[in-house]
Formats: C-alpha cells, sequence, structure tokens
C-alpha cells in the first residue's frame, strides 16, 4: 500500500506519533505519556528510557488505531523537547538522568561559559548568550560537579536523538537542535571547535549533524521487531520542537512569522542568512529547512499565566465566560498592569528572577480588568519579543500564524493583532512539532522537491484578526509596561 510518513514528537510530557499520507491528512495519532522528575527544586531530569519506550508504544498505538501496516510507512521524521543533555558511554549505555530544558540549576555554569569564550564572542559565533535552557551549561555543570561520570562520557545526544539511536542505532543529530546547544558555529551550520574546545568538551563526543530533510540511518531489524516498522524504513534528521513546529505551520520562509500560545508564548521567524541580537536576548539557532536559520523570542508564562489566574483567583470558571467579561472593559484596563514573568523570563529579559505584579490597582476596578489586564500583558510581552526580533534584522511580518490553546479565544487574538501590528491568522495543523517532522520526512522521501513546497502543499492559514483602532490605546499602554521591569527589577532580585 504504502503512501505514509511517520512522524514521532518526544516532549517533555509524552511521545507522539502521528501518519500523514501524501495529501497532509493525518491518519492517526498514538500517544505515550509519562512525567518528569525534579530531585531538587529547579532541577527537571528523565530518564532516556522513557523517550524510547513512548516510541516503541505510540508507534504502536498509532498503527492499531488507524489500521495502517508498519510497511505502509515510507519515512520517520523525528523531533522533540530541545536543550537535554543525554550522556552515553562507550557501550550506549545511560550515565546519568538527561537534564532538561526547564533545568534551572546552571546559573553559575553560565557565568563560567561567558567567562571562558569571551561574552562577545559567544554570542559571535554561537548567536546567543548562556541561558540555563541550553545544552553546554549542563555540560559544563556535570564536568564540575560530577567528574565520575564525565569521565566516562562517549556521547552526547539531544532527546529525541536518543530516539534516534534506539530506531537506527546511528549517532546523529539535525543542525537546529544542533545549535540550541550553545556549541555550534551558527554560520558554519556545524560544531564550534572554539567553544568545544574552551569548554574542555572532547568534539568526538559530539554527532555528525545534518539537514532536517536528510536521512540519518534506517530502522535496524530490532527497532522493527519492537515498533511494527519494517526494517530498512528511512529515518530524516528532523528538527528540535520549535524548528519542527515551524515546519508544521509553513514558517519556512523570510517574511513568515508564527506564533505559537501556549503555556509559554514563543514568536518564530525563519531568516535567510545567521542574523542574531546584538545582546543575545533572542534565541537564533538553524532552521530545520535547509540554509534558512530562524530567531525565537520565548515568553515563560503566557497562556500558563492566563491558567494561573483561572486558577487561583476564578477557580471552577471557564476560559470561554472568563474571557467574555473582560470584552466590554476599554483598550488598556483602565489603567491596570499586568507583569506576565510568572516563571522567570527568558524574552526581552533572560532573567530567572523575573516576577509577575498587578499594577496600578484601584477600587474600580473588577475582575474583568484583571482578566483584561492579563491577556493584555502577555500580548506586550510578546511584543517585546517581537521589537527584539525586527532590531535584529528580520522584517516587520504583515500576519502572523498563531497556533496553540490561547488562540481559541478571538478577544485575545484581536489584542495581539493590535500590540503586536500584525493581521493574526489560524492554521490547520494542530499537531504542530510532530507534523513538521512528518513533512521532514515526506521531504526525505522524495514526496516533495524541498521542505517549503511540502509546508505549502499541506499547510492553511486562514485571516483571523486584523489591527483596529484600539492600537492607539495600547500604544500608551505598552509604553507604561515597558517602565516596569526596569523598576522592580531590585525588588525581584531582593535588593
Ligand atoms: C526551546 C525550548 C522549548 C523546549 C520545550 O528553546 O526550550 O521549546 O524545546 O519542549
Amino acid at each position: 500500500m504504502g503512501g505514509l510518513v511517520l512522524g514521532i514528537d518526544a516532549s517533555t510530557t509524552a511521545t507522539k506519533a502521528i501518519l500523514l499520507d501524501a495529501d497532509g491528512t493525518v491518519g492517526g495519532v498514538g500517544a505515550s505519556e509519562y512525567a518528569y522528575a525534579v530531585p531538587r527544586p529547579l532541577w527537571a531530569e528523565q530518564d532516556p528510557r522513557l523517550w524510547w519506550d513512548g516510541t516503541v508504544d505510540a508507534i504502536r498505538a498509532v498503527l492499531a488505531s488507524s489500521g495502517a501496516d508498519g510497511s505502509d510507512v515510507e519515512a520517520v521524521g523525528l523531533t522533540g523537547q530541545m536543550h537535554g543533555a543525554v550522556l552515553l558511554d562507550a557501550s550506549d549505555e545511560v550515565l546519568r538522568p538527561a537534564i532538561l530544558w526547564n533545568d534551572q540549576r546552571t546559573g553559575a555554569a553560565c557565568d563560567e561559559i561567558r567567562r571562558a569564550v569571551g561574552p562577545e564572542r559567544l554570542i559571535e559565533v554561537t548567536g546567543n548568550d548562556a541561558l540555563t535552557g541550553f545544552t553546554a551549561p549542563k555540560l559544563v555543570w556535570v564536568r564540575d560537579m560530577e567528574p565520575e561520570v564525565w569521565r566516562r562520557v562517549a556521547h552526547v545526544l539531544l532527546p529525541k536523538d536518543y530516539v534516534r539511536l534506539g530506531l537506527t542505532g546511528v549517532h546523529a543529530m539535525d543542525k537546529a537542535d544542533g545549535a540550541g546547544t550553545l556549541l555550534f558555529d551558527l554560520a558554519a551550520r556545524d560544531w564550534s571547535g572554539e567553544v568545544l574546545g574552551a569548554l574542555g568538551i572532547d568534539p568526538r563526543w559530539m554527532p555528525p549533524t545534518f539537514e532536517g530533510p536528510e536521512v540519518t540511518g534506517a530502522v535496524t531489524a530490532d527497532a522493527a521487531a519492537a515498533t511494527g516498522l519494517r526494517a530498512g524504513t528511512p529515518v530524516v534528521a528532523g528538527g528540535g520542537d520549535q524548528a519542527a513546529n515551524g515546519v508544521g505551520v509553513g514558517a519556512v520562509d523570510v517574511g513568515t512569522v508564527a506564533l505559537s500560545l501556549g503555556t509559554s508564548g514563543v514568536i518564530f521567524a525563519a531568516t535567510d542568512a545567521p542574523i542574531h541580537e546584538a545582546r543575545g536576548r533572542v534565541h537564533a539557532f538553524c532552521h530545520a529547512v535547509p540554509a534558512r536559520w530562524h530567531l525565537m523570542s520565548v515568553m515563560l508564562s503566557a497562556a500558563g499565566s492566563l491558567r494561573w489566574y483561572r486558577d487561583t483567583l476564578a477557580p471552577g470558571t471557564s476560559f470561554a465566560d472568563l474571557v467574555a467579561e473582560a470584552e466590554g472593559v476599554p483598550a488598556g484596563s483602565e489603567g491596570l498592569l499586568f507583569l506576565p514573568y510568572l516563571s522567570g523570563e527568558r524574552s526581552p529579559h533572560p532573567d530567572p528572577l523575573a516576577r509577575g505584579a498587578f499594577v496600578g490597582l484601584t477600587v474600580g476596578h473588577e475582575r474583568r480588568h484583571l482578566t483584561r489586564a492579563v491577556l493584555e500583558g502577555v500580548a506586550f510581552g510578546l511584543r517585546d519579543g517581537l521589537d527584539l526580533m525586527l532590531a535584529a534584522g528580520m522584517p516587520a511580518p504583515e500576519t502572523i500564524r498563531a497556533s496553540g490553546g490561547g488562540t481559541s479565544s478571538d478577544l485575545w487574538r484581536r489584542i495581539l493583532a493590535d500590540v503586536l501590528g500584525a493581521g493574526i491568522a489560524t492554521v490547520d495543523t494542530p499537531e504542530g512539532a510532530a507534523y513538521g517532522a512528518a513533512l521532514l520526512a515526506a521531504t526525505g522521501a522524495g514526496w516533495f522537491a524541498t521542505v517549503q513546497a511540502a509546508a505549502s502543499a499541506t499547510v492553511t492559514a486562514t485571516p483571523a484578526a486584523a489591527p483596529g483602532r484600539d492600537a492607539a490605546a495600547y500604544a500608551d499602554a505598552h509604553a507604561r509596561y515597558r517602565g516596569l521591569y526596569p523598576a522592580l527589577a531590585p525588588t525581584f532580585h531582593g535588593a
């Protein structure tokens, strides 16, 4: 029969497998959930074997529920949580639990990296400042804190590449995820000998890197027996979850900008050169599309702010009812501002100690004002990230492709259009990263000549909101919002 590709997403909470046919129609979804460990406050770890077991279960589930046969799958594409440090010995045994993207133990290691490479040189080579989320600080932490583990390291992988090892027996990585390690030369799209050398990381530990649709290996007989796939099925490089999501929503060329409004809020833009923000305040990584890079601003609590607010101050109220109350409140929430840094922040203030705030409360404010202030504050924070991306040289977008739970609110979409100064469109590919991984597999299988062709044949964007007459009121409120972080930072830092 044939005619299917498989996308696998090894995320922090589950591994998902989706089947796609040549029209881009999703033929089935299988998922296997798991948890991550918090062995100490602010730490986050996961046993890599969870991702492999999750992959086996998710593939078996999607094949069973769709009625497809493993031999119908012509290629596999991988995506997953970025930045996690997977350390293996010479026999590919896991040396310690993987340290994940949301682990915050590495503040001192970030300082050490800036010192060892030189703060300006680090940004010049990698396009990024050292942030606790990235892989390099996790490696430096193990080097300094667990020398007995460090001595036995033979391979460093990222989460989805551990799944690749299980499927193909090959150590390999895609360039998008590679760039998220902070060990890449962004312009050269490969490992930086200079940064590896400065941090004492053996270059032989790092796998060869590939463009997103390139074939990295084939399903082994053992993996075929475990999953039900056909031995010999090609596995393409794929991409880290943000780059794969960019492919899945069609943000594959300069001018197409995507917003993902989930727990975190990410603005993602493809670029055709390795540009970066002067102080590294937005991420600059390789795209999963060959010869493309991307800029990305990351807000840690976006729809997560609304969830916290609802659960804490309006428990039991549906999001729809809560947001409906805020409809009648004028733009600017009658002077009330909300600062959304509930989990610290990455862009525009890379500050794990940043905190949230309501500022400007009066006895005239009601719950509906607080709700609207939350929606507006998240939009203002996203605008700050977008402004840094524009300052880095990205062209201003006319339309932004939005996905994620938050974009189901019509009011929030209108606020975002006014504040971001661009139309908001919704896309028909809710499976995001897994969908993008499947499109990379489809390109690798030769169904499409390029990733761009794959995305334009399969992803539809529908206009959903345009900037309107409230934009001026929001510009005033945003100007006041921008003064809050500098004024409050000493309080956040305990000064
Ligand atoms: C991106 C990032 C997150 C994780 C979550 O920089 O840290 O998107 O990849 O899965």
